[in-house]
């Protein structure tokens, strides 16, 4: 298994609109937002050099509505990237790495997606992701 960069740090929001438009502000340009139907979120990239912040917000998605009540907008996840997603999770899960993928799905951008659990990474929940063939 080889992490090969993060891939974008995620911002839970309530309201892509509200939160690009703050980011905007920063001289970031905020890319189209994506409804993501595997994982029930609407997300948009904001570029910034090499690397990408995420916006994501609930679009029926309830672990992410319950994240936002509790605690309100914030830091989510982050993504790394590896060179063979589901390798990786063969890998970890015969480490006895917690995982809430067990395989890779479809997520935003044309990328294949796992999470791990929060407690495999000292509470941060982590995503994996490889770019997608095309
Ligand atoms: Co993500």
């Amino acid at each position: 298994m080889k992490v090969l960069r993060i891939a974008h740090v995620a911002v839970a929001v309530s309201s892509l609109d509200l939160a690009g438009a703050a980011f905007a502000a920063l001289g970031l340009q905020v890319g189209a937002s994506e409804l993501v139907a595997s994982q029930k979120t609407n997300a948009a990239m904001i570029p910034v050099g090499p690397d990408n912040l995420e916006l994501i917000a609930p679009a029926g998605n309830e672990g992410l509505q319950k994240f936002l009540d509790r605690r309100g907008p914030g830091l989510h996840h982050i993504c790394l990237e590896v060179d063979d997603l589901a390798a990786a999770l063969v890998e970890l899960r015969g480490r006895g790495v917690r995982l809430i993928d067990e395989t890779p799905r479809r997520g935003a951008h044309g990328f294949l997606v796992a999470f791990l659990h929060p407690a495999a990474c000292g509470g941060v929940l982590v995503e994996l992701c490889q770019a997608a063939p095309k």
